[in-house]
Formats: structure tokens, C-alpha cells, sequence
């Protein structure tokens, strides 16, 4: 193995940092959490929305947002930093207020994946895993959307541009900069990596309905098969 060194992708990997004790939490943020434990026959089957209330507070996974999760379910601050830094969506340090996706997951990276990372980051003058200076963007390299049939795939808070091309993603930037009003290529309104964390966490925003649930790709097989009369075999014993 020698002259060849294993590169992560998952630089985020690692314990949270204890030493930004700094937080938005307060009583309203414990009323929440304790609301969203009390959803749940076992209180601790909360912990993954109730990290994501603490995102959408503290714009990371904080110290005290450990301790309050921690005290809310009766469970220990280790047994909740494990839950926090064992999944990828957890952040370790601050997000911006737009967090930019860009898989290069196999058939995104043959349909211009990498590229469009190398752009993306270029343009916010900034790695994956970083933050602008200004707090506007951060950005990640993300594995498979689900979306493959929307090659290449962007997310920009979570929310879907599809097919996009180097022309596109400039625009998207520099709309999402200037503030200007932006749509996901499926039909929702970006508002901000903060604001979706807080309907990830369980509190709706009442946009669900926005845009159509599936996309023109995604239904061309049932097309082809309704034009043509196709049906799924019955099931049952043959
Ligand atoms: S490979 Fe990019 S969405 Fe599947």
C-alpha cells in the first residue's frame, strides 16, 4: 500500500466540537423537544427528529443540544454524541444558511457529477465540508440521492435540482446570494438548511403539498406501461 493513502469522503467523521459551547437553546427549544419525546411510545425513538430541532436552532450538533436531548430522555450525553456523529446529515460544525449538495455517487459522476462539485466549490471558493466566511453556503459531497434518474443531482437544503448543467448551478448560486426567490426543480420554495432541519425535526411548514411527489422520469416506466395496457402480475401461489 505504500505511496497510496485512503481518502475519506466523510471528513465530518469525528466528535463533535465540545470546546463551541455557544446555543440558541432555551425554554421553547426544551418544550419542543419534549414535545416531539412525547410522540413516541419509547421516548428515545425521538432522538433523530430531536437532533434535527437542535440543528435548526444551534445550526450544528452543539454541546448543549447533546446535554438537552441527554436530559429530555433520560439517557446519557455519550450514548446521544454516538447517535449524533454515527449519521452524515448531523453536523458537526456550523452549516450555512444554504447548504449545497452535489452527489458523485456512480451515475451522477458519469453524468457530470464531479465536475459540478469542482465548479460549485470553486464559484463559493470553499471545499467540501466548509462554510463561506460570510455564512451563506456550505457545501457537501453526497452520496446517492435516490434521484439517479435526475442525473446529475444538486440539493440545495434538502430539496431536489435536478439535471443540472454547469449553467444552471451558476444561476442557482448566484439567485440563492442575491436572496432572489428560488424553487427546486420539483416545485418547493428553498427557504433555509435551518428551516427545513426544523420540518425534518417534525414541525411542518405547511409547503409538503408544493411541487409534484414524483417526476416526469421517475413515472415514465408506469407511462410506457399504461399506454401499452402492461399490468404487475397477480400475486398468489402459481
Ligand atoms: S447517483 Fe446521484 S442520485 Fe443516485
Amino acid at each position: 500500500m505504500s505511496g497510496h493513502e485512503f481518502q475519506s469522503f466523510f471528513p465530518e467523521s469525528g466528535t463533535v466540537d465540545m470546546t463551541d459551547t455557544t446555543t440558541n437553546i432555551d425554554d421553547t427549544t426544551f418544550a419542543e423537544l419534549r414535545q416531539l419525546a412525547s410522540r413516541y411510545p419509547e421516548a428515545r425513538s425521538a432522538l433523530l427528529p430531536m437532533l434535527h430541532l437542535v440543528q435548526s436552532v444551534d445550526g450544528r450538533i452543539s454541546p448543549v443540544g447533546i446535554e438537552a436531548c441527554a436530559e429530555v430522555l433520560g439517557i446519557t450525553a455519550a450514548q446521544v454524541s454516538g447517535v449524533a456523529t454515527f449519521y452524515t446529515m448531523y453536523r458537526r460544525r456550523p452549516g450555512g444558511k444554504h447548504h449545497i449538495g452535489v452527489c458523485t455517487t456512480a451515475l451522477c459522476a458519469v453524468m457530470g457529477g464531479d465536475a459540478l462539485l469542482e465548479q460549485v466549490s470553486e464559484k463559493l471558493g470553499i471545499q467540501p465540508d466548509e462554510t463561506t466566511p460570510d455564512g451563506k453556503f456550505s457545501l457537501e459531497r453526497l452520496e446517492c440521492n435516490a434521484a439517479c434518474d435526475f442525473a446529475p443531482v444538486m440539493m440545495v437544503n434538502w430539496e431536489f435540482m435536478d439535471n443540472m448543467t454547469p449553467d444552471k448551478a451558476q444561476q442557482l448560486i448566484d439567485d440563492l446570494a442575491a436572496d432572489a426567490e428560488v424553487k427546486s426543480t420539483r416545485g418547493a420554495t428553498i427557504t433555509s438548511w435551518r428551516a427545513a432541519e426544523r420540518v425534518l425535526a417534525g414541525f411542518p411548514d405547511g409547503r409538503a403539498d408544493e411541487g409534484p411527489s414524483a417526476g416526469e422520469a421517475s413515472l415514465l416506466g408506469k407511462s410506457i406501461a399504461d399506454e401499452k395496457g402492461w399490468a404487475a402480475p397477480k400475486g398468489g401461489k402459481s
